[in-house]
């Protein structure tokens, strides 16, 4: 029996699976694992199952001792992960792609709609009993049929996007360090472009790109600027990828029209100059939050576990 350690609540299908095999320590606590206590409890790991809440560098891999095998993310975004530390010491790291494209496109699908619709706004003003009457130029939004929509990052929840996108009348284009396949590209009608001309030209521009040190502030000052003054931001990716203050200066001084963000720069903070504009719609990273797709996360992270400790290959390795 191997030592797993799963660092925070994930849905019982996953513990139950790891428990049927192995010896589990989960953290069951609602808020994340204390730094120290994680430090403390990953000594003698075999396996980690861990949380994007979770940094896992070298410091963590030093206190889990020799025998660790296997990080098991249960996030497809694996920004919290030292990979090549994991690397550099033969440990097999995993995430949890494809399971969470659907809900992560909806959710975006969801922003573009609630932000250019002003769909918060609008709550905001019942949910605060203020006055308001059905008038013919009352709080009008701006149609997105027509409109082009520019992915930043053409990937599964990319393409998703695109899908969702097309049904609601958009254009589609997307920047990417390579072309997708044709048949897709088809599919989804969509136009490769350089990262300017989509900054320039289209009408809602949405993140899709994992954050590393070089989409670290993909989109500041700059490429705010670069916006159309009709332009929506959409991120939900990860927070960093944005230069939330940048942002938070180009919606005030409307160089850009609105912006829905499900992820922050330095979550669970939300940059101050955020919280009162009406121009933003904020989601606390709802991306994957559904019942289905968590549950899905937490057993295809189950089944990357179970898969090194057999000594066979994982699922789903990060490469
Ligand atoms: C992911 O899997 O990376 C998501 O951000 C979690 O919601």
């Amino acid at each position: 029996m191997a030592r797993v350690v799963v660092t925070g609540r994930i849905p019982a299908e996953g513990v139950n699976a790891l428990r049927n095999e192995h010896d589990v320590d989960a953290w069951d606590e609602a808020t994340p694992i204390p730094r120290d206590e994680l430090l403390r409890r990953v000594a003698g790991a075999d396996a980690l199952v861990t949380l994007l809440t979770e940094r896992v560098d070298n410091e963590l891999l030093d206190a889990t001792g020799t025998q660790l095998r296997v990080v098991s993310n249960v996030a497809v975004g694996y920004n919290n992960i030292d990979v090549p530390a994991c690397r550099a010491r033969d440990i097999i790291a995993t995430n949890t792609p494809g399971v969470l494209t659907d809900a992560t496109a909806d959710i975006a699908m969801a922003l573009i709609l609630m932000s250019t619709r002003r769909l918060a706004e609008g709550e905001r003003v019942i949910r605060a009993q203020q006055p308001w009457q059905w008038g013919m130029f009352y709080m009008l939004g701006t149609g997105i049929q027509g409109r082009r929509l520019g992915i930043v990052g053409m990937g599964q929840i990319g393409a998703a996007l695109a899908r969702r996108a097309k049904a609601f009348g958009m254009t589609i284009a997307y920047s990417n360090r390579n072309a997708i396949a044709p048949e897709l590209a088809a599919e989804l009608g969509c136009t490769r472009v350089s990262m300017d001309e989509l900054l320039a030209t289209s009408h809602v521009v949405s993140l899709h790109c994992p954050y590393s040190p070089e989409t670290h502030h993909l989109v500041g000052a700059d490429q705010l600027a670069a916006m159309r003054a009709d332009a929506f931001l959409i991120n939900t990716a990860r927070g960093p990828v944005v230069d939330e203050a940048a942002l938070a200066d180009a919606l005030q001084r409307g160089a850009i029209a609105g912006a829905g963000l499900d992820v922050f720069e330095n979550e669970p903070a939300v940059h101050p100059g955020l919280i009162d504009l009406d121009n933003v719609v904020l989601i606390p990273h709802l991306g994957s939050a559904t019942i289905e797709t968590r549950t899905a996360m937490a057993t295809l992270a189950a089944a990357n576990t179970l898969a090194v400790l057999r000594g066979e290959s994982a699922p789903t390795p990060i490469r």
